[in-house]
């Protein structure tokens, strides 16, 4: 089941959101969170930062799974996604950074790398919620369009248009990463909850398309509408 939240405004939108999420941590302690980077989770992470420092949320047990990670960027690299997931949330947080997981960038087998991330992903027990952005392409994680749902952790290829999306992160277009590991359909439609998050204009359509539109590869997120238990919040501004 799907259902659909409207907010007038980034902020309040991040305060239910981060409160889905506190609820979560509340209920399970030791819950295995799917983590997404982007510029809509950072306001997100800020509360669940305020919140933990302030004593109200407890991460000492919780495990995270992130999305993916681009190919070629080590964990330093300050647009690598381990360092966002640090920056953002890990370090601000009583989290222990062995229970928190984002894919290699950089194996050299990433056939053999995606398969061990999946088998992490059921070691762990799977996922309880999965946090997700939205591109304007429909891509969930970096599953973008195409003519087939792929499974398992993969490297895909990123289109053009992602790549022209993501430049404002690095100095200049050639400075993108072209590929990127990521969480294939199969662990994020197997989490036992999805939260997907996004804001502004420019996501209206994809999302309506995503919603009420065919399930199919080309628009991937329209997978979430076989999926019993999906909350998007979508705020305008
Ligand atoms: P954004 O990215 O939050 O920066 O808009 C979302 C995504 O591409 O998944």
């Amino acid at each position: 089941m799907l259902k659909l939240i409207n907010f007038e405004n980034y902020p309040d939108m991040c305060k239910k959101a981060a409160s889905i999420i506190a609820a979560q941590i509340i209920m399970k302690e030791n819950s295995v969170l799917g983590l997404a980077t982007g510029s809509t989770p950072i306001g997100i992470y800020e509360l669940l930062s305020e919140w933990c420092a302030k004593g109200d949320l407890d991460f000492s047990r919780i495990r995270t799974v992130n999305l993916d990670e681009y190919c070629g960027l080590s964990a330093a690299h300050d647009q690598s996604y381990r360092y966002f997931m640090n920056k953002h949330l890990f370090d601000n947080v009583n989290i222990d950074k062995v229970n928190t997981h984002v894919p290699n960038g950089l194996a050299q087998d990433a056939e053999r790398e995606g398969a061990k991330y999946d088998e992490l992903i059921e070691l762990l027990g799977g996922i309880d919620l999965q946090l997700l952005g939205i591109g304007h392409n429909g891509h969930i994680g970096f599953n973008e369009p195409s003519d087939f749902f792929v499974s398992g952790t993969h490297c895909a290829k990123l289109t053009q248009e992602t790549i022209n999306a993501n430049v404002r992160f690095f100095d200049d277009l050639s400075q993108v990463p072209k590929t990127a590991v990521t969480m294939g359909m199969r662990s994020i439609m197997n989490a036992r909850k999805i939260l997907l998050v996004a804001n502004g204009d420019k996501k209206k359509d994809i999302i309506q398309k995503a919603i009420n539109g065919p399930v199919t590869p080309k628009v991937p997120a329209s997978i979430l509408q076989l999926h019993p238990d999906v909350t998007i919040l979508y705020s305008i501004a």
